[in-house]
Parts: structure tokens; sequence; C-alpha cells
């Protein structure tokens, strides 16, 4: 695909129309300040607003404070700070190099005296960009990021980039699926030798969430599977695939959490979806019965498995309440007890089978069920 792009000479207006929270900071004396990153890559390819990241050559802390930004929270390790201006927020960042005292490890830290060092230290090349944000805007791009995101194509910068961080093969899948983007050849033949046992499984988990969470996941996760980078379960892909669908629109859109769903579904463990998927519920009560106190997750998978009754529990069972309560028992004479739990729960079923409705009906079969087991007159 290769995609047209922002002519360089029309940045500066693109940055004043997506980002009129930046106006402010073209004064800042804390300098030079630029923006980089997911930002610039997004705005070349006419994207709109995403992220913002911001690259100080100075004090990160004492930028947020010059441009008056509220809320900022330093990270000292990084010399990062947050900060919210005019509503949205921004990263900014010291620019820094970094160096990998071992593969898949934190980077060791250290100030940098020029942008192209930071950007030097960042995954792709249609990353490695940054536009100043005072005096005339400029594409800075000593990587060819610009003609790569033309080209379409993920480029690492040096070819160690993933033995120092494999999450970046991580990150490759992702931006390759999302931009419609190939791995130019070098990169794909890096990639597929990454080795993710370097990383931490949270830092693992955290970039597979980041991927299951977009519209193109099961693409991202296809590409892991052919780098070798990932085993999906047997027909994992399929039914993360199916999961996708599923979750695109209602009813099932809101009952679980995409990523947990998408990665549940292409990874595993699914045994208690596919216990469910395996009833045919004769009666709605054993629906609800089969269903309670379930992760939603496993209905999401359960359904997607092809347990078509889960979508009549959603649309009808799951929300028939019973328009008494214990208290309306008691008042019965019921005794404070087992009976009036076991009362409830046969008119719930009753209700749910039965088609019995209405407080009075609901009532007497209650009582039928809470004297019987009681002996209670
Ligand atoms: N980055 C990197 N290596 C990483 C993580 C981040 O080089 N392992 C750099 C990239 O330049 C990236 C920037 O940090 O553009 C910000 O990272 P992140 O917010 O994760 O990426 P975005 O590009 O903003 O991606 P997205 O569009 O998904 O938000």
């Amino acid at each position: 695909m290769s995609p047209s792009l922002l002519a360089t000479e029309d940045l500066g207006k693109a940055i004043e129309d997506a980002y009129p929270e930046l106006a402010p900071v073209a004064a800042a004396t804390v300098a030079p300040l630029y923006l980089v990153g997911g930002a610039v890559r997004d705005l070349l390819l006419g994207r709109g607003r995403s992220d913002l990241d911001l690259v100080v050559v100075g004090d990160a802390a004492e930028l947020a404070a010059e441009i008056g930004a509220t809320q900022p929270t330093e990270h000292e390790r990084f010399g990062t700070a947050s900060a919210v201006l005019d509503g949205h927020r921004v990263d900014i960042a010291a620019a820094r190099s970094e160096s990998y005292p071992e593969p898949g490890a934190l980077p060791a830290v250290e100030p940098a005296d020029d942008i192209e060092a930071d950007l030097s230290r960042r995954d792709f090349t249609i990353n490695a960009m940054a536009v100043p944000l005072q005096g005339d805007p400029a594409l800075i791009d000593p990587h060819g990021g610009r003609a790569d995101l033309e080209a379409g194509l993920i480029r690492i910068l040096h070819p160690g980039s993933f033995r120092d961080d494999p999450t970046r093969a991580l990150r490759a899948a992702r931006y390759a699926a999302r931009f419609g983007f190939e791995l130019e050849s070098g990169t794909e033949a890096q990639v597929r030798e990454a080795d993710l046992a370097t990383v931490s499984g949270d830092r693992r988990r955290a970039d597979l969430m980041r991927i299951a969470a977009e519209p193109e996941a099961v693409r991202a996760l296809t590409l892991l599977v052919e780098w070798g980078l990932i085993e999906p379960r047997q027909g994992g892909l399929e039914l993360a695939a199916a999961v996708s669908s599923l979750l695109s629109a209602p009813p099932w859109q809101e009952v679980a959490p995409r990523p947990e769903s998408i990665l549940a579904a292409a990874l595993g463990p699914t045994g208690a979806a596919e216990e469910l998927a395996a009833l045919a519920p004769d009666r709605p009560s054993e629906g609800v019965g089969a269903t309670a106190g379930r992760d939603p997750v496993e209905l999401v998978l359960a359904r997607a498995m092809g347990a078509t009754w889960l979508d009549t529990y959603l649309l009808e069972w799951r929300d028939v309440r019973l328009e008494i309560d214990g208290a309306d028992l008691i008042d019965a004479g019921v005794p404070e007890g087992p009976a009036v739990g076991r009362g409830l729960k046969e008119a719930l079923r009753r209700k749910l089978d039965d088609g019995v409705s209405g407080r009075d009906r609901e009532l007497q079969a209650a009582l039928e069920s809470a004297r019987r087991g009681d002996g209670v007159a």
C-alpha cells in the first residue's frame, strides 16, 4: 500500500489545526522542543490527532511548568513529565539516548544533546521523525521515515534492534496490521529471530493487549504466528476472528473487553468456555444457571464457538428479575433462613420457564416452594 502523504511544507499548518493546544509552546524558552513519534507519523498520513509526545533538549519538568501545563507528573528515571494542556494530555520527555545492558532488559538512559540522538534510539523509521515546534516547522527525518511511510514499509534502524528490545517485534506486527504495511526485507529476516523469552511476561502481555485492542488485531496476531513468535491454540486465530466480529456489534459489543477476549481466544485458556459451549440447555433456567458467576470473556468465547443459545440468554433471560423479594416472603410468614432463598429461586425458575408473572403469582410460586420444603403451614 502506498498512502499519499501530507506535503512536508504543510506540516506547520496541520499541527496548528490538529493540536491548537500546542500554540503557546512556540514561545517556550526551555528549548529546543519537538513533536515526535506517532503524532508526526499520523500527521503525514493524514490520520488526525493521536497521542502527543514532545521531546525537549533540556529539562522536561521545567518545560511543563513553563508552558502552564496543569498536573505535571515527573517520572525521574526517564526524565519525562506528563501534563495536561488545555484539557489534552501531553507527554514531555528530555532528549535521551539509550543502551541495552542485556537483550530484553530495560535500557540504560542518558541525556542526549540533540534530537538526532533521541530519534536514533527508536523502534522504526516511521516513528523516528520529529518536527520542531519553535521557528519554522521542518521535518527532521534522519532515517528515511517519510520515504518508508510512502512505500508502506516498517524498517528497524539498526540490525540489533529486536535483540535490544524484542517487544519491538510485537509493535512491528501492530503497525503492519494497522496500516496495511509490509516489513522491509532485512527487518523481516530479523523479526523472525526475535526472542520474546528475554522480555518479562508483563511487558509481553502489555504489548499483546495493545495489539488485541486494535481493529486489525487478528491480522497482527497472524503475522506473529507467521514469524514464529507466538503459538496460538489450535483454531485460535479463527476463534479470535469470530470473537472480533462478535464484539464489533450489539448485542455482544459491551459484554466483555475486547483485548482480553481476543487474547484468550487466540492463546487460551479456553477450557471453561468449551464446557459452556458444549451445553444445550432445555429450559431458560438451566441456561441462566449455567452462566451464573461466569467471567464475561467465557460467555463471549462460548458464543463465538457456536453456542447460539447464549444470544437468547443475553437478549431475554439475563435480565429477568422477580418483582418480589425476601421481605415479601417473610411478611407472608416464611421464617428467615434457607426457605426464603429456596422460595425466591423457585419463583425465578417458574418465571423463566413457565411464564409466571406479576407479584401475586410470583409470591404464590415462592410460598409453595418455601413452605413445602420446611413443612411450614
Ligand atoms: N518507541 C520506541 N520503542 C518502543 C516503544 C516506543 O522506539 N519499544 C518510540 C516510538 O518512536 C514511538 C514513541 O516511542 O513512536 C511512542 O511510543 P508509543 O506511544 O508506544 O507509540 P505510538 O507511535 O504513539 O503508537 P500508537 O500510534 O499505537 O499510539
